[in-house]
Formats: C-alpha cells, structure tokens, sequence
C-alpha cells in the first residue's frame, strides 16, 4: 500500500473524498442570522454563519465531516463539544486591564459599539495618544494608545494596549518588554519589544483583538503601502509620531517589483471566498499596472500543495492582460484532491522561484539585487499540512538576503478577505514584523481591499505623462476624481467647462466664445490642493476651429447649429500638475495607447473600435457641482434611435428635412433611458469613459434639447424633463471626427498614432 496516500486519508480535512453516503444534520439554523454551504448538506461542505452588521455570528463556520457530523473547520480538530446552538452576538471592544500612572472611565471589562473611553493622567504625567477613544463597528477602537509618560526613558514609555498585560517597566537601551492578551483575546503585532539605540521600541505595537473583528480600510491602507513604496524607487519614509510609518506605493518610473500573489484555495476557504480572493488580486494587479511601471506578478494557488499559475521567470509575468486571464481563470477545483492547508509548501515555491531568477540573472548583478519583493498571502491561516511556515520565509529571507540594510526588499502581507474565521496568530506569524510597521490583517469583502489599495497608491511623483489617472477612492474630492477637469470664465462669469490635455493646453468647445470678446479677461480655473476653488490662470492663446458658425444653417430650418464646436486654450503659465490637476488621456496618442495596453503600432481607428464598439458605451461628464454623472453613448442602429428625436424639437428646427442637417456625423448622442442631461454652464467638459483604472475622453459637451438645470434651485438640483415635450438627447462633438485639427494644434504637445 501507499503509505503517504494512507497517511493523507488519516487528516480529517480528507473528509471531502469519503464517500457521500451520510449526510450532516440541518439542523444548524442561526438566532438573528443566515447561512450559506458550499456543497449542501454532503461532507466536504462549509457552511459559513452571516450575521447583520455590528454584530458577528459565534460559531462562524461549521465542516460536514465525513461521519455526518459537524465539526469546527479549525486546523486541529478539537475534542467534540456539544453542538451549540449558533448565534449573532454583538460587537464589543475589549477594556484595558491596567493604566498606569492614571485613570479611565467607564471601567468596564467590555464595551458597546459606539461608546467611549477617556483617559486621564496623574499629575507629573503627560498624555500621548488619544484622550478619548470610541468603539467601532468592527470590534477594535479608534485613535492611539493612551500613555502617561514622565519621559525619563531612552525609549518613550511604550505603554499597554487596551487588553494586554506587560512584564517589563524599564525602558532604557536594550530593555526588553513582553505583552501578553487577557483571554480570549489574541495578539497581533509584536509579543516582545526592545528599546533600540535610537531611542524606538523594536517591533509593531501589539493589539489584543477579539478574534472576529476586522480591519476597516483606513486602517490598513497606511500598513500595506509600507513595503510597495519602497518598492519603486527611492522614497522617504515619514515616520508618525512613535515611529510608525506611513510609507505608501509610490509609482515611478525606476526599479522593478516582483509582486507575488498566494491564493488559499484549502477547504476551510470555501469555492465563494476564493472567488473573492480573485476578485481581489484581479483589480490588485489591474490597478497597479495602471501606472505603466515595471512589475512582474507570479500567481500560485495552494491547498495542500501549490500550484503555479504565473512564475515571474516567464515574460508574461510582465503583461497585464495575461496575468489577469491567468488569475481569472484559477481553479478552485484543481485543489480538490488535496484539500488540506500547506502555507509551508506554498511560501516555498515562491522560495524556488526567487532563487531561479537569481540564478538566472546573477547573484551579484544590479538587476537582481535592486528588485523588491512584496508577497501577499490571501488566506485564512490555518495551515494544517506541511509544518510551519517559518522555515520557507527564513529561505527566502536568505535568498534575497535581507539583511537590517535590506529590510526594504522585501515583505510579506497576510490578508484574510471576506466572512472568513481567520486564524489571527498564524497570520501574525507569518506577515513579516519590521519596527513599527503592521502586515496582517483581516478585510471584510473585496471591495475594502480595493479601497485599502487605493489609498497606498501615492502617484504625486508621476508628472504630466501619464495621463488619465484619477483618484477612485471613496473619500477622494470631486476635483481628484477627476483632475483633468476646469472651469472656464471668458466673462466675469463662469460659463464653460473644460479638460486639461496637458499642462498647458486646454480642450473646451468653441460656442463659449464670443469672437469679439475683451481676451484679457478670460481666466480657466485649474485645481490645486492649496485652494478650494482652485487656482486662476491666464490664457496665452485661443485655438477657436474656424469652422464653427452657429447660423451657418439658419436658412435650411436649422436655428443653431454646433458643427465643429471646438476649441483650444493655450494657458499663459504651466500648471503644476498635483492630485487635483492631471491631463486626461486624448485617443488615438502614444499616450493613451500605453494607458489602454495596447500593442506599440495601435492606429487611431483601433482606438475608436476599442472605445466606441458596443452600442451603448457607459460614459461620465462632470456636473456644476463637480459630481461626475452617467449617459450611455449610442453607436451603430442605436445612435439613429437616439438622434430621431431631434426632428420633435420644432421650436429649434423648423422645416427639418434630414436630421443629419443638424447632428452630423460629428456628434456622439446620449440621453435615453436614464441618462443625466447636461446643463448649460458644463458645455466644453469632458465626455469621458474609464478603461483599465484610466480614463480617456473621446467627446465633450456641446448642445442638447433639454436642459435640466434651467429653474433649477442651485447647482445640485436637477429637474426632470416634462412630459410631452421633446425627448431629452445630447449631443457631444467626437474627438475622433476631429482628429486633423486637433493633431494641426497639439503636434508636438502630444504623441499622435496614424488614424
Ligand atoms: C431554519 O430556518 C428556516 C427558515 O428560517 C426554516 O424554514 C427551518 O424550518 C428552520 N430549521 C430548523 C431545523 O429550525
Ligand atoms: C463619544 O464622544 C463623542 C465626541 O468625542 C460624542 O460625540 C459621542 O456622543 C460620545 N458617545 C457616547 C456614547 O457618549
Ligand atoms: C473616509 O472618510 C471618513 C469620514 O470622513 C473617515 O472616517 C475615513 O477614515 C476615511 N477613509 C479612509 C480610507 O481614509
Ligand atoms: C522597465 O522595463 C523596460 C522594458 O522592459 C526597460 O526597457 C526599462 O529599462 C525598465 N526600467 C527600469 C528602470 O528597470
Ligand atoms: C482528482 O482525482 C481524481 C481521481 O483520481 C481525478 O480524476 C481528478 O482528475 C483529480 N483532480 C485533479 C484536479 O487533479
Ligand atoms: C486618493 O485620495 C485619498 C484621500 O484623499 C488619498 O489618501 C490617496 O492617497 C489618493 N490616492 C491616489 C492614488 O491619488
Ligand atoms: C418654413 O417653411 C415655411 C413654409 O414651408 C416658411 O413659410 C417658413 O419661412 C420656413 N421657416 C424657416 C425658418 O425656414
Ligand atoms: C439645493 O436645493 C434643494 C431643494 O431646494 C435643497 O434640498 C438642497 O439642500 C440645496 N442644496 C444646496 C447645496 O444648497
Ligand atoms: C451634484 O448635482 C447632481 C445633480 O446635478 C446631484 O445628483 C448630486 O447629488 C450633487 N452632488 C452633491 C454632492 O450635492
Ligand atoms: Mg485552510
């Protein structure tokens, strides 16, 4: 007989190959929640608890073992206890256990979501961190450890975390203190810190957690850009106030970065959280290859053993396209014969495959030594085969050869993401533990961990050529959503919108301009993070298309007509370009074309296919208020739909004979179904589309039948077009239908492909 076979059937995680003959009990309903399992009532199922927010479901997940009974999916099967029933209970933040050299109110072993705690100092003591602190949603409270410091020490008086108790209250160079959680807590961070020469404690602060909470964005976000922006170049940590640092990814041009991404595909993840695990990595890697930098993605998926879908010795470790595909494509089947959990196996791999590459490229070369390693390991702990990790990360420790000089090269990130039941001390161990920095953590869904990533990315180093980059956090202004966007004032009013190409060129429409105006009173309003309103600009020269005659169709029923309603602005000074003021990406340049990944010999024509092919293109512009609105870009038979309407606009067009007399093929149509409408006042501004994390404007705003604004009380209020009347449509000028006139003007300001 094989005796390693034999020796895998004897873990209980084997339980999903027995045979289906029994089935587990349903009787596994949840107070005040809901379930869901991974393979019905047939062992080898997961059944994971969902509870409301704000509170959180005890037990989380049950397993359907092979003998038809429940059991707790833990890495180590545990004495059978008495099946409980399962229950939502409420969140609540632990109590600190001591305070030294002061006092805190309510003095409450654990606290509600929501309350607060304050901290007050004995006299001759000083407070540092926060005087009052509240308990979030997830079970961890906001703000800073309080401590009550004399100051005295080399190293600043390190404190007790709420939850934890510490040995140790000497805190001279080379002083070691350890921490310990009151039960039922468990540690993250460091257990043991040392106060260094420089006067700052060894390690990360420790945090006694309940093991259900979680992270929420704000706070990871900060942690996982530590190791990334080293990553890419140099960078100046700035380090907060107790040393802990706020590093972000900063995108630049230089350095190259292995990023691997381990996706746990055991069967204490279920089939859906590894679906959010790919989810996650797939807009991880797509948003960071946004910024056309240098970066290599290897991908493995492990269970009990690993699989390699993406090493980064293969050259399409390098191409956003295939590495996506490949992510998108791993299986969570692949793994169902060996369903254990082997994180050993899964780091070593990794381990290999940094090693080849050194080989590869020389031990002693720059381009070897200069890559910087970040590892991200989706997962919820709990390995149960192979041993402990440990070994594998002194490996790859050893290979890269991190040294205290070294530490920058490389990190290891250990997220559990999604309704998991992570295992916090495995994870703890595993995230690599520099000073002050924090690598494990726990999200609630993907979208979080897109969020957190937003946040780490710090693209101020990027200048004005890369193009369509806006700020998709959730918290970010309307002005660094989207940055290319300005206001224009030709009189003492503001009257048109308009979108920076470059940092000097302007695109608007040219019915904003009357031709016998005063010039010098013109001003286009740029954005700047040091004003709220942005910052004023001059105009060096106007590029008004001379084509542009709003009578030129009086006499054929046409009242107003907008054919070539476009215009440039040339800016008197060079905008400095920041969060808030960046070009967006103008189809058919080199520009745009890196942006959307496309082969190095794209034609415009390519472009237009690729932006404007389905029927219906959803589509932004930017509103008075600054809020970016949605349309649907009509294309093809759906774009004759859209423009019939204008033939009921009597009042505009009498004596029409063809539509095509006033929208000619020059115009992109939107405004059915539920579109928005522009106003009046957002002629000129962007019509834009996002791709790939980027955006790209292939129109802007020029005449519509309704406008929604008119009558309206103020900026944010739009009213609904009346019934009977003419159908809302819009009508916005192509930038691809004016491709010569615009390469005439912007050569040599822009890179332009053949049409
Ligand atoms: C569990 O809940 C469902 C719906 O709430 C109910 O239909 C079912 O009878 C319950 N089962 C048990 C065993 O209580
Ligand atoms: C906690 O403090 C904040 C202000 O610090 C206050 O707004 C809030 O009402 C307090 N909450 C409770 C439950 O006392
Ligand atoms: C977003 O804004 C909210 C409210 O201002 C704040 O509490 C939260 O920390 C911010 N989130 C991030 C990720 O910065
Ligand atoms: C980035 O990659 C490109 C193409 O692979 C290469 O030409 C360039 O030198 C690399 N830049 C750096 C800084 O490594
Ligand atoms: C699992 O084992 C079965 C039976 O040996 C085999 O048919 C199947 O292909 C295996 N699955 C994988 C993903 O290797
Ligand atoms: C987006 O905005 C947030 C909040 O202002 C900021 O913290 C973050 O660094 C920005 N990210 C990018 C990519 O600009
Ligand atoms: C429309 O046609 C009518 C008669 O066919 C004519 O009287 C009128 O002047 C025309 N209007 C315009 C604006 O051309
Ligand atoms: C705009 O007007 C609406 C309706 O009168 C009102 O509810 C809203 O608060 C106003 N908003 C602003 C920003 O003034
Ligand atoms: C801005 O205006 C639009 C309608 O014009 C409205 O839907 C949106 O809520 C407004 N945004 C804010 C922040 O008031
Ligand atoms: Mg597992």
């Amino acid at each position: 007989m094989d005796r390693r076979v034999a020796l895998r059937c004897l873990l209980p995680l084997c339980a999903g190959l027995a045979a289906a003959a029994t089935s587990c009990p349903q009787n596994v309903n949840i107070t005040g929640g809901t379930f869901t399992l991974s393979r019905g009532w047939a062992p080898g199922s997961l059944l994971t608890y969902v509870c409301p927010r704000g509170s959180y479901p005890s037990p989380a997940s049950r397993l359907c073992a092979s003998n038809g009974r429940w059991r707790s999916p833990g890495s180590t099967p545990r004495p059978r206890r008495t099946e409980a029933k399962a229950t939502c209970r409420p969140v609540r933040c632990p109590g600190p256990i001591v305070f030294e050299n002061g006092v805190y109110t309510p003095r409450l072993g654990v606290h509600p979501v929501g309350s607060n705690l304050s901290f007050e100092c004995d006299d001759g003591f000083t407070l540092r961190g926060s005087p009052v602190r509240r308990c979030r949603p997830n079970g961890l409270w906001d703000g800073d450890t309080a401590v009550c410091d004399h100051g005295a020490g080399h190293c600043p008086d390190p404190g007790v975390s709420v939850g934890a108790l510490r040995t140790g209250s000497r805190f001279g160079f080379g002083d070691k203190v350890r921490y310990s959680c009151s039960s039922g807590l468990v540690l993250t961070g460091s257990a043991q810190r040392e106060c260094q020469a420089s006067g700052v404690w060894s390690g990360s602060e420790p945090v006694c957690r309940q093991p259900y909470s979680y992270d929420l964005p704000e706070d990871v976000a900060p942690a996982l850009g530590t190791s990334l922006s080293h990553l890419l170049g140099a960078t100046n940590p700035t380090r907060t106030q107790e040393g802990s640092v706020a590093r972000r990814i900063q995108i630049q041009r230089s350095g190259h970065l292995n990023l691997y991404l381990l996706l746990d595909a055991s069967q204490s993840v279920s089939e859906r959280d590894f679906e959010v695990f790919k989810d996650s990595a797939v807009s991880m890697v797509d948003r960071i290859f946004s910024f056309e930098i240098n970066i290599s993605v290897a991908i493995v998926t492990f269970a009990s053993k690993p699989k390699i879908i993406m090493s980064v010795l293969s050259d399409k470790s390098r191409d956003v396209t295939e590495v996506t595909y490949r992510l998108e494509n791993a299986n969570y089947k692949d793994h169902e014969n060996g369903t254990g959990t082997n994180i050993y196996e899964a780091l070593n791999s990794i381990y290999l495959m940094m090693n080849n590459q050194m080989v590869r490229l020389g031990m002693q070369t720059a381009a070897w030594q200069e890559i910087r390693h970040a590892i991200i390991l989706l997962t919820d702990g709990k390995s149960n085969v192979g041993g402990s990790p440990k070994p594998a990360v002194n490996s790859i420790k050893d290979v890269l050869n991190i040294r205290q000089d070294r530490m920058d090269y490389l990190d290891i990130y250990a997220i559990g993401v999604g309704n998991l039941d992570v295992d916090w001390r495995e994870l703890n161990e595993l995230a690599s533990q520099k000073d002050g920095e924090k690598h494990a953590f726990k999200l609630p869904d993907a979208q979080a961990l897109r969020q957190v990533f937003e946040h780490v990315l710090d693209v101020s180093a990027l200048t004005h050529t890369i193009c369509g980059v806006g700020n998709m956090s959730a918290n970010a202004s309307d002005q660094e959503r989207t940055p290319w966007h300005v206001t224009i004032k030709p009189r003492s009013q503001e009257t048109c919108r308009g979108a920076l190409l470059s940092d000097q060129w302007v695109l608007t429409a040219a019915h904003c301009f009357h031709q016998a105006e005063d010039r010098s009173l013109w001003r286009v309003i740029v954005g700047d993070p040091s004003f709220p309103w942005g910052k004023e600009l001059l105009i060096e020269e106007e590029v008004i298309h001379p084509g542009f005659d709003v009578y030129a169709k009086r006499s054929q029923g046409v009242l107003e007509f907008y054919g070539d309603d476009i215009a440039l602005l040339k800016l008197a000074q060079r905008v400095q370009m920041s969060s808030h003021a960046r070009p967006i990406c103008l189809p058919c340049t080199m520009e745009a074309n890196m942006a959307l990944r496309r082969p190095q010999h794209s034609t415009c024509r390519d472009h237009e296919a690729e932006l404007l092919s389905p029927q219906s293109i959803p589509a932004h512009f930017v509103a008075l208020n600054g809020s970016k609105l949605n349309i649907n870009l009509k294309t093809g038979t759906e774009r004759a739909r859209c423009v019939e309407a204008v033939a009921q606009d009597t009042q505009t067009f009498p004596n029409l004979t063809d539509v095509r007399q006033a929208v000619t093929s020059q115009f992109l149509c939107s405004g059915m179904e539920n579109d928005d409408n522009p106003c009046r006042g957002e002629s000129g501004g962007a019509v834009f589309l996002e791709r790939r994390f980027r955006y790209f404007q292939v129109g802007l705003v020029s005449w519509g039948l309704y406008d929604p604004c008119q009558g309206a009380p103020n900026k944010s209020v739009r009213r609904k077009a009346p019934q009977g009347a003419p159908p809302p449509r819009d009508f916005h000028t192509s930038l691809f239908s004016l491709q010569p006139w615009l390469r005439q003007h912007l050569d040599g300001v822009l890179n332009f492909l053949p049409l």
